[in-house]
């Protein structure tokens, strides 16, 4: 049988792989550790995800280990061997603020993560396809230089930029600026996989994503920002924009149109590719935008405040030109917008929130069954009462 190995299964890229795969005939065999709980904590465990997908679909395995763990990631392969038609590499510690705080772990996360599956790719399934999740990040800030106007509810490129109309394309510099550590180790990945395409011959793309979104993400404060806008949204949590007065600028694509993109590349791989896979022009939204379009859809109103610092690296605007992929691939297309993507990410977090009350009510009715219990053999132990007068 035809098998897909898919890393960060659990997470928001990984489950959406899955099932696209799955349900187009592939095996497939996830790995992941659930290591996003430790990066951000309990609220952004995948472990939900993962039971999902457990027993959701029949034609999924899981396997709980660390891409860091070369010996682990080959027996993985060395079962499968040339069965294996196609990975998707998504398993990543994704947020550049997290990385500073732990370099040596985001560096060996995603730079010797990513190298260990290459080689095991190289070893025992050379012929499949190899997709990267890589990011915007690779251009650090270098987007920044970009001629930019202020308006009232966000920031634009001037348009008589060449990028103006299309967004960013492929021929921006990865050179020369600020990545973030968390860049790096992206940027280092990324060039590991162009080199086993361009090298190797094998057939290698990397997906340099703008913001990934989707009604699967596990939104936290340092990842995810449309699903955490969300959730903040319905909790009435307290929302901090972060400088560029609210303005700044991202693209967003749904997880489903994004995995759709890594379906196309596989049914025609090329070797070393680069693409940038974003929401383009098609999808996109300033911060401030964003509140106004969740406010509308959630009927809340937010509470957010602002402070001045912008993070390290953040871009100031950026939308991703995807027409090089199109052209490569011109069977593919958006299925989402903006306003349906966030629709479809409220719709989820409602769902999530009436099946942690339900569990709650569950929860307090077995709590109070087993107190009922305990009074019943307490009173059966000192023979005070007759259980069915108790019991009524
Ligand atoms: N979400 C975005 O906005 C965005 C933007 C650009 C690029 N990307 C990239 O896309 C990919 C997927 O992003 P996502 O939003 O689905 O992330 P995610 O955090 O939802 O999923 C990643 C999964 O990988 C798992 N994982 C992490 N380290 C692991 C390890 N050492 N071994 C095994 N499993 C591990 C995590 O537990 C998690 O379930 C990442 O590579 C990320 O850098 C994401």
């Amino acid at each position: 049988m035809d098998i897909a190995i898919v890393t960060g299964s659990a997470g928001l890229i990984g489950a959406e792989a899955v099932r696209l795969f799955a349900s187009r005939g592939y095996r497939v065999v996830g790995i992941d550790n659930n290591m996003r709980e430790y990066f951000f904590g309990e609220e952004a465990s995948t472990a939900w995800s993962r039971a999902n997908l457990e027993s959701t679909i029949s034609n999924y395995q899981h396997v709980d280990i660390d891409i860091r763990d070369q010996a682990f990631v080959n027996q993985v392969f060395a079962e499968f061997n040339s069965d294996v038609r196609v990975v998707i590499h998504t398993a990543a510690q994704p947020s550049h603020d997290w990385a500073a705080s732990q370099p040596q772990v985001d560096f060996s996360v995603n730079s010797n993560g990513t190298l260990n599956l290459l080689e095991a790719c190289r070893e025992f399934c050379p012929e499949a396809s190899f997709v990267y999740t890589s990011t915007n990040k690779v251009y650090g800030d270098n987007p920044n230089q970009l001629p930019l106007v202020e308006l009232d509810t966000r920031w634009e490129l001037d348009p008589s930029h060449p990028f103006a109309q299309h967004g960013i394309d492929e021929t921006m510099s990865v050179d020369q600026t600020t990545h973030s550590l968390f860049g790096v180790s992206k940027l280092a990945a990324d060039a590991l996989v162009q080199e086993y395409g361009r090298y190797f011959g094998m057939k290698t793309a990397c997906f340099r994503g703008g913001c990934l979104t989707g009604p699967g993400h596990s939104g936290t404060r340092l990842h995810g920002f449309l699903s955490y806008l969300v959730k903040c949204a319905l909790t009435g949590d307290a929302y901090i924009i972060n400088g560029y007065q609210g303005k700044q600028v991202r693209d967003n694509i749904h997880s489903a149109d994004l995995v759709e993109m890594f379906w196309h590349f596989h049914q025609h791989p090329r070797c070393g590719e680069v693409y940038n896979a974003g929401g383009s022009r098609h999808s996109h939204c300033s911060m401030m935008e964003a509140i106004s379009l969740i406010e509308e859809l959630t009927d809340r109103k937010m509470n957010v405040s602002y402070t001045d610092q912008n993070r390290i690296g953040d871009h100031i605007w950026y939308v991703s030109d995807t027409r090089k992929f199109q052209s490569h691939y011109p069977d593919w297309n958006y299925a989402y917008d903006l306003r349906t993507t966030v629709e479809e990410i409220v719709e989820s977090h409602a769902r999530r929130d009436r099946l942690v009350s339900a569990e709650a009510r569950q929860s307090a009715t077995n709590h109070s069954e087993s107190s009922i219990e305990a009074v019943l053999a307490d009173l059966e132990r000192t023979g005070a009462a007759s259980c069915d007068l108790v019991r009524s």
